[in-house]
């Protein structure tokens, strides 16, 4: 569109190009790829690329030197549009005075500004308008393909969001295309290591890190959950989130939850029995348990054989040391389920251990 006006800036650019060959910087080749984006052919445009890319610009000056610029800028456009010719996407101007309605329509606001358009968002670049770092950015963006595609594959337990928007990005600390991933409980998101991250970087990631190191038990993954078990046993807590007791135990859960984040041995699965009216009493029958108090054990999947730690009798909830020693104890295996199978009339193991088989009630 502006070749008359551009040749001489091109010669420039040759001569700069040729001086740097060893470098392979690209040649803008001439060809105009950047289109002239009005109202007939915007939605078009829209439809036709991966990506569509548009600058949002102030009419032509008549000004000889911001010409020169303004020039300058398009060239930026063209060269970027030249390198990633196979990557779909597509290139145009709106002038804010020739094309104020498809401005409108489109939302652009800025001039000045690039608005990148994927799908049904838009992304606003304001950063330096350089053909290195437009590349850059536009490559990130395209990235967003493989964190959409990775996130099909965790449909529905595992929730992918990702935003647009730059204050929402920096309210989460959130880089340009880095993916967060957030284990409930926790305080501070892990960042998915790699960049740029493929499909399979994410779903590799995900894969290894979605059994949470505390979980809750919810209606929708109930089935999930219980069958996503560690070596034929859950670690199973009850707490009531809105009993004092039960808030309080979860708390010391949710610090050695933090405590151990890094253990992928180590997963608890907490029970809310506010959540499950229906299963309560089945759960008290069958674990021999008063679910109106914290509890916590070691449930084996096969028989629902269970262990509790025995919190009975203090008056204090256990500390998360304590917590963290029963749960080392439980991972060992020195606390188990089956010990006592046949041996129901030994002498109990005195000090924390409650069996459900042989002592009922509390
Ligand atoms: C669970 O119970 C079954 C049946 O009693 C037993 O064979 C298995 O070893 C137990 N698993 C664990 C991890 O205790």
């Amino acid at each position: 569109m502006w070749l008359s006006l551009l040749s001489g800036l091109c010669l420039h650019l040759v001569f700069l190009c040729s001086a740097e060959e060893g470098l392979e910087f690209p040649n803008f080749d001439g060809k105009d790829r950047v289109m002239d984006i009005n109202e007939r052919n915007y939605k078009k445009a829209l439809k036709r690329y991966d990506l569509l890319c548009l600058f949002y610009h102030e009419p032509l000056p008549a000004n000889k030197g911001l010409q020169k610029r303004f020039q300058m800028t398009e060239l930026v456009l063209e060269l970027t549009a030249q390198v990633l010719e196979n990557k779909d996407i597509g290139f145009g101007m709106v002038d804010s005075q020739k094309d104020v309605k498809v401005a409108r329509k489109l939302g652009l606001e800025e001039v000045g500004s690039l608005y990148v358009f994927k799908d049904d968002r838009v992304i606003e670049f304001d950063g330096e308008l350089s053909a290195d770092t437009l590349v850059e950015f536009l490559l990130d963006v395209s990235n967003f393909k493989a964190f959409q595609e990775a996130s099909e594959r965790f449909q529905p337990y595992i929730k992918f969001f990702a935003t647009f928007d730059k204050s929402v990005a920096k309210h989460l600390s959130l880089k340009m295309n880095e993916v967060n991933f957030y284990e409930p409980f926790m305080e501070e998101p892990a960042i998915v290591p790699g960049r740029p991250l493929s499909e399979i970087d994410i779903v590799e990631y995900v894969t290894q890190h979605r059994r949470a190191t505390l979980r809750k038990l919810r209606a929708e993954n109930i089935f999930e959950t219980w069958e996503d078990d560690m070596d034929g046993i859950h670690i199973v807590a009850f707490a009531e989130e809105e009993d004092p007791d039960g808030y309080e135990f979860l708390e010391i859960l949710k610090d050695v939850a933090r405590d151990n984040t890094n253990n992928p041995e180590l997963s608890i699965v907490w029970i809310d029995p506010d959540d499950f009216p229906l299963l309560t009493t089945y759960w008290e029958k069958t674990f021999k348990l008063d679910l109106f108090r914290p509890q916590i054990g070691v449930v084996n999947v096969t028989d629902a054989d269970s262990v509790w730690l025995d919190m009975s009798n203090d008056e204090d909830l256990p500390t998360a040391e304590e917590l963290e020693d029963w749960i080392e104890d439980v991972l060992s295996g020195r606390v188990n389920t089956e010990d006592d199978d046949e041996s129901a009339d030994e002498p109990e193991n005195p000090d924390s251990l409650h069996d459900q088989d042989s002592n009922g009630n509390f």
